[in-house]
């Protein structure tokens, strides 16, 4: 296992598998990458890449994107991943095609998925993803629930005035279903950054309210030491990623983008290029490549500095931790 100069070891690879996507949400990070790319990796290049970064210790990857179930061949995708016999495997989506893939995607392999549902309300969904599809993701997510995966998340990315008084509903859809709840903070990336100042929510009154309702049940020291509550049977999982030095001490994971590079942290630099050794199948010169970027590997928020974007700074206690 690679361990980096502030101790946080590399355990997790999040993989961008494109760019594009059948939605405009009005926060869209684009995880960090371009929106559009000259090149694409194929399933077996991401093969590869994962079978090196197994080697190295990570055995849990995260399919991501643009939509991945937008690339027809991402039945492929998985099945490469999962032929290296990884402990965790799952995939985010906004559900919109997963009457499609759901059953290939478990049938080779896929653990877990995430599924985004910024709100249950048809028109506040679709002005949120610029598209009017709660109905169609709602049917989906029925469909999915039935078919046996390890688990399903819903990702809600807290938009303060828009959908953050949904969350007692929000848990009780997820009641019916037994899935997990995330809510996420919004971050001033992509187009999450023209829109930041107007819905941020820094999720204090969320948490407050999860602290009155709820149960702290611990915290995820594997990512980000986010914290766990549970709340009338449903788990919640809080993603404070903005502005927050316990988040990036916590941090085990790098990401690779859709044209080959590794990407140390979201909001940054370094990047290191791994195309030239995944073009030839150099397995040694890959692995180099990775130790190196792990080597590079640096908090973007840490105590007493500001961050990178840093405009303001709030603190929320949960247990003995300030977030
Ligand atoms: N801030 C927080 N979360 C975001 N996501 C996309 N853009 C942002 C942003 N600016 C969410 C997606 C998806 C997950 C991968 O990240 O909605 O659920
Ligand atoms: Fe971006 Fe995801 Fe929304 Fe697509 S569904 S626009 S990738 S946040």
């Amino acid at each position: 296992m690679l361990i980096d100069n502030y101790g946080r070891p590399w355990l997790k690879l999040r993989i961008v598998v494109n760019s594009v996507c059948n939605y405009r949400c009005i926060f869209c990070h684009f995880e960090g990458q371009g929106k559009f790319l000259s090149r694409e990796l194929s399933a077996e290049d991401i093969g590869f890449v994962t079978s090196v970064a197994k080697d190295l210790g990570v055995d849990d990857f995260k399919i991501t994107g643009g939509e991945p179930l937008l690339r027809k061949d991402i039945v492929k995708v998985v099945d490469e991943i999962s032929r290296i016999g990884p402990k965790d495997l799952s995939l985010t989506t906004n559900g919109y095609f997963l009457d499609i893939y759901a059953e290939d995607l478990l049938s080779h392999g896929l653990r877990r998925l995430n599924i985004s549902l910024h709100s249950l309300d048809r028109r506040k969904y679709s002005f949120i993803t610029g598209v009017d599809a709660l109905n169609k993701v709602l049917e989906n997510i029925d469909y999915v629930s039935k078919l046996g995966f390890r688990q399903i998340k819903l990702n809600v990315v807290a938009l303060r005035g828009l959908n953050t008084n949904e969350i007692p509903m929000m848990i009780r859809f997820a009641a019916k279903y037994g899935f997990v709840l995330q809510l996420i903070e919004l971050m001033p990336m992509g187009e999450g950054f023209p829109v930041f100042a107007r819905y941020y929510d820094d999720l204090s009154d969320i948490i407050n309210w999860l602290n009155k309702h709820g149960k702290l049940l611990g915290t995820r020291k594997d990512l980000h030491n986010r914290p766990l509550y549970e709340v009338d049977g449903v788990r919640v999982e809080i993603v404070k990623n903005y502005n927050n030095p316990t988040f990036c001490a916590g941090c085990t994971t790098m990401r690779l983008t859709s044209d080959g590079k590794l990407k140390t942290c979201l909001y940054k630099e370094p990047v290191v290029d791994l195309w030239p050794y995944i073009r030839t199948r150099d397995r040694e010169g890959l692995m180099k490549a990775m130790i190196y970027a792990n080597s590079l590997r640096k908090p973007n928020f840490v105590e007493g500095s500001s961050g990178d974007l840093s405009r303001i700074r709030i603190k929320v206690r949960i247990g003995n931790l300030v977030y």
